[in-house]
C-alpha cells in the first residue's frame, strides 16, 4: 500500500496541499506538525518541515520511522543557476547533492558526503517522469525541467557565489533542503524526487524577486504534486 511524505520548508508550500487533503489525524513531533489523510485519493503525510538542511532531514527520517511512507516528495520554491529557466518554470530533479559539503580533506570529491558512495542522490525515474508528464498536462503554459538540484544552508543572492556553484557542480536550480532529504531517502531505500518552482534567479535581483514571485511559485509546485499522486 503506498503512502506519500511530503515536504515543503515553508507555511507557504504546504498551505494548499493541508487545505485539499482529508486529515485522519494530525501528530507533533519534532516541533514540527505531520498531517495524515487523503489527498486527491491518496494515502499521505504532508509536513512543513522548516527551512534548512537540519529541518529537513529530521522530517524525512520521521517520514520514514513513523510513518512508513513509501515516496518521498520534496515541494516547494529555489532560485535558477540557468540563464533559460525563469521565474515560475519548475525543475523536477535527476539528482541532488549539498553544494556547500567540502570533505576533500578525507580525499571525496567537493559535494561529496563521505562514505555516501556517490556525488549526488539520485532521484527516482519513475516519480521524476511523472512529475514531467504530469507538469505538461496540468500546466501546459509552464516550462518544465529536469536536473541537479543544489541544497545548502544558504540564500544564494550574490552572482559570484551563483557563478561558483554553477561552475562546481552544474545545478539547475538552487534551495536549502532537497539534498537532505535526498540523501535521508536515499539512507532508507526510500525513492523520492524534488519537484521545485523558481521564485528567483539566485543572482543580486534574489533578495527583491523572492518575496513577491515565492507564493505564487510555490502554489504551482504544491499543484502539481496534487495532480500527480494518484498516478504514483
Ligand atoms: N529558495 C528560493 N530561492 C533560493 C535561493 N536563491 N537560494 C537558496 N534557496 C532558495
Amino acid at each position: 500500500m503506498k503512502k506519500i511524505g511530503i515536504i515543503g520548508a515553508m507555511a507557504q508550500e504546504v498551505e494548499r496541499l493541508k487545505g485539499e487533503m482529508e486529515v485522519r489525524r494530525t501528530m507533533a513531533k519534532a516541533s514540527m506538525e505531520f498531517w495524515e489523510g487523503t489527498l486527491n485519493g491518496t494515502d499521505a503525510v504532508v509536513v512543513q518541515s522548516g527551512i534548512g538542511k537540519v529541518n529537513a532531514a529530521i522530517c524525512a527520517q520521521i517520514l520514514c520511522d513513523i510513518f512508513e511512507v513509501t515516496h518521498i516528495i520534496n515541494t516547494g520554491v529555489a532560485g535558477s543557476l540557468k540563464n533559460e529557466i525563469n521565474i515560475g518554470d519548475i525543475v523536477v530533479s535527476t539528482d541532488a547533492l549539498h553544494h556547500d559539503m567540502d570533505a576533500r580533506v578525507v580525499g571525496t570529491r567537493l559535494g561529496e558526503v563521505p562514505q555516501a558512495g556517490c556525488l549526488a542522490f539520485p532521484a527516482d525515474g519513475r516519480l521524476a517522469h511523472l512529475a514531467v508528464t504530469c507538469c505538461k498536462e496540468a500546466n501546459p503554459m509552464l516550462s518544465v525541467y529536469q536536473g541537479r538540484v543544489v541544497s545548502g544552508d544558504q540564500f544564494i543572492s550574490d552572482r559570484q557565489v551563483k557563478d561558483k556553484i554553477i561552475g562546481n557542480f552544474q545545478g539547475f536550480c538552487v534551495e536549502m533542503e532537497g539534498a537532505s532529504i535526498a540523501q535521508t531517502a536515499y539512507l532508507n531505500h526510500v525513492p523520492f524526487v524534488i519537484i521545485r518552482a523558481i521564485s528567483d534567479k539566485a543572482d543580486d535581483s534574489a533578495e527583491m524577486d523572492f518575496p513577491v514571485f515565492e507564493k505564487e511559485a510555490a502554489a504551482h509546485s504544491a499543484a502539481l504534486v496534487e495532480h500527480m499522486l494518484p498516478l504514483i
